[in-house]
This record gives structure tokens, sequence and C-alpha cells, in this order.
């Protein structure tokens, strides 16, 4: 079968011929690759600093946002059928019986750091033809979003992350409780980051009621700009707008979602948060440089506004179902605008440029049909 993979060890990126998977266990599914989104994470394996094929191989077939078709079930799989839409999870959980997250199905959460994701670190991914996974890894996607699902993963980020603020705020009576308004309503949230992680997060947060800011380095109009106003989230540059007239304009920030990776424009944004505020990271820097921060006004602001911050990384299968329906959602409400998250599909062969190239668009596509 056709597989997109990485050799480390000869630094390099291939199209390859990787071989076919059985069905080895009565709980397995084959299933026939539709879609697969590239990612930052992707892109940063290409460049061989993160990563790790299976141990003793030379190559990690790439891929971790996926959509695909079941084409054979093994013998006590009752939940799929041949035909069904489904999207896999990317991590496996540890082997230690004393991992308790692991042990409960929450390895987003694993204790022990030895887990494994597909196409990410020793697990082979799914930009390839076909792949065999457990059936209690895949989700169910209704045949209306066949060609949305494939943001699923994407989208599971700022599930996970918001479930943890809900979680987390639950110390407050923060969410709106007046009938026929979402529980968001009243609450203002600032997007760090115009990207598919952004864009994404911040239809999840309108979709929760949060009057939402999206704060990004293009000034406008730009097409980024244009695409978060149509489903109704603010756009503010930063090319002419600081973290601090930022903040005067939204008013108190209950939220940050910092979806951009750069640690300078995160703290300038931490600064700025807003009393009793959760700032959620899920950007992942390459870990080197140093940047000059405020820390004892980091830390009155933490303290005397009752800050929360908390890291978000990877999904379980509540988030998983979260983006599904959301994407179901976004859809009914915004159909143009989710549509255009998604701006190239490619052919395989493809894979170089979009791996190793320049990085444009928002979500681009490798499909496999
Ligand atoms: C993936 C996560 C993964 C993380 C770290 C992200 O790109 O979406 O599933 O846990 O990378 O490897």
């Amino acid at each position: 079968m056709k597989a997109v993979a990485v050799l480390p060890a000869l630094r390099e990126v291939r199209l390859l011929d990787h071989p076919a998977p059985d069905l080895s266990a009565d709980t397995h599914v084959r299933v026939r690759t539709l879609d697969v989104g590239i990612c930052g994470t992707d892109r940063e394996i290409c460049t061989f600093v993160y990563g790790a094929p299976p141990r003793g191989e030379s190559y990690l077939v790439l891929g971790h946002e996926s959509l695909g078709e079941v084409v054979e079930v093994g013998g006590a799989v009752t939940q799929f059928k041949t035909g069904d839409l489904v999207v896999p999870s990317v991590r496996r959980p540890c082997p230690h019986a004393h991992c308790r997250p692991c042990r409960a199905g929450l390895q987003d959460f694993c204790a022990t750091g030895d887990f494994v994701e597909r196409g990410i670190n020793q697990v082979h991914g799914y930009m390839t033809e076909q792949y065999v996974e457990e059936a209690r890894h895949l989700n169910h996607v209704p045949a209306g979003l066949r060609h949305l699902a494939v943001l699923a993963e994407p989208l599971t980020i700022a599930e996970k992350g918001l479930a943890q603020a809900w979680a987390t705020q639950g110390r407050l009576p923060w969410a709106c409780t007046t009938p026929g308004k979402p529980r968001g309503h009243g609450l203002r949230a600032v997007v760090l980051g115009a990207g598919p992680i952004g864009i994404l997060g911040a239809m999840k947060l309108v979709l929760e009621g949060f009057d939402t800011w999206v704060y990004s380095r293009s000034p406008k109009p730009n097409a980024k700009a244009a695409l978060v106003e149509s489903f109704g989230a603010r756009y503010v540059s930063s090319a002419g707008t600081d973290a601090a007239q930022l903040a005067r304009q939204v008013g108190n920030i209950d939220l940050v979602y910092e979806a951009v990776g750069h640690a300078g424009v995160s703290f300038a944004l931490l600064e700025m948060l807003g009393q009793n505020g959760i700032f959620i990271f899920t950007g992942i820097p390459a870990p080197e440089g140093h940047i000059p921060v405020p820390g004892p006004q980091l830390m009155r602001n933490i303290v005397l506004k009752n800050q929360a911050i908390v890291g978000t990384v990877n999904a379980d299968r509540a988030a998983f179902e979260g983006a599904i329906r959301d994407l179901g959602e976004f859809q009914k409400r915004w159909p143009a605008a989710i549509r255009a998250v998604i701006s190239s599909r490619h052919k395989p062969d493809d894979f170089r440029d979009l791996l190793t190239g320049h990085a444009r668009g928002i979500k681009n596509v490798i499909s496999f049909e």
C-alpha cells in the first residue's frame, strides 16, 4: 500500500510501499483511509526533531488527523459495520498497571509518559491506504459529515480545553443559567492565533455563547479575518494593537485559548487575563530560547485575580464525540465557514510540498480516495 512516511535516520520523507495490515484479533476493524489532515506536528516530525518509528523499524507512517470507512470487522465487533465512517483517536495507553489514567481509558492524561501515539510516536499513522485498529479506539461519524470529519481530531483540542475550563470554573457560578442562552453567554474569550486550531477553537467558543475575539498577526483585511467574522467572532490584528490595547477593547478577559505556539505573545496575553480568568495553553513550541517574562506581575495577578492556567494535550473519547457533534452544529449554522477551514485537498503524491514546503492555507488535506 502507498504510505507517506518519515525516515529519521536518513532524514527523509518518502512515499513508500507499506504492507497491508491483517485483522489479528476479533476486536479489530479494517479501515480504508479517505482523508488525512496535515498539522504542525506532522511538519515538525518532518524536521526530525520529534516523533519516532515503531521499535526496530526504520520508518514511521505519518498522519493522525484522519477520516476513514470501515471495510472489515472482526467477529466480536458489534458497534461498527462495513461502510460506516470513522475517526480514530491518536494516543494509546501505556502498559503500566499503576497508571490510573491509562487504566481508566484516559490515556490523554497518562501519568508515566510511556504512551504511544499513532502517526507520531512509535505506532504507524493513517497516511496510508488502509489501517487496522481496535474498535474501541474508533469513533462513529454520521454520513453527512463525510467532507468535514477530518477536522474532528484538531477540534478535539478545543473540546478537551473547554471541558477543563468548565470543570475548573465549576468553582464559580460561571455558566449562564438564563433559559435559552448558551452557558458561555456574557463571558469574554480571546483566541490567540488564526490557524486551524485557533479557528476551530473560536467556532467552539462562539457556539458556547462566548463573546469571542481572535487575536492574530495579519492586518485586516485578510481571508482569515473575514472567515472568523463570518461566524460571529471578532478579529484584531496584533500588528496595530498590542496586548494591553486588546484587553482594553475586550473588557474583563474570562478565558484565553492559546493556539499560536509562540511564548512571547502568549505570556503577554497571560498578563492581560481578567478576574477569575482561565488560560488554556495548547501550543507546543520548540524547547529552546528565552524570553523576558514579568514574573512578579504575573504571580501577583494569578493570586490576586484567582486565575487558573491549564495545558491541554491529546483527547479522550468524550472530546472526539463532542467534536463530531459540534462539526454537525457548525455545518448547520455556518456551512460556508466550516467548509472554508479545509483550504485544499491533494493526492498522496503531493506530500512533499505539504509537509516540508512553505506552510499556507488553513487545513490542507491528503485524500486517499
Ligand atoms: C496531536 C495530539 C498529540 C500531540 C503531541 C498533536 O498534534 O493532535 O494528539 O498528543 O500532537 O504529540
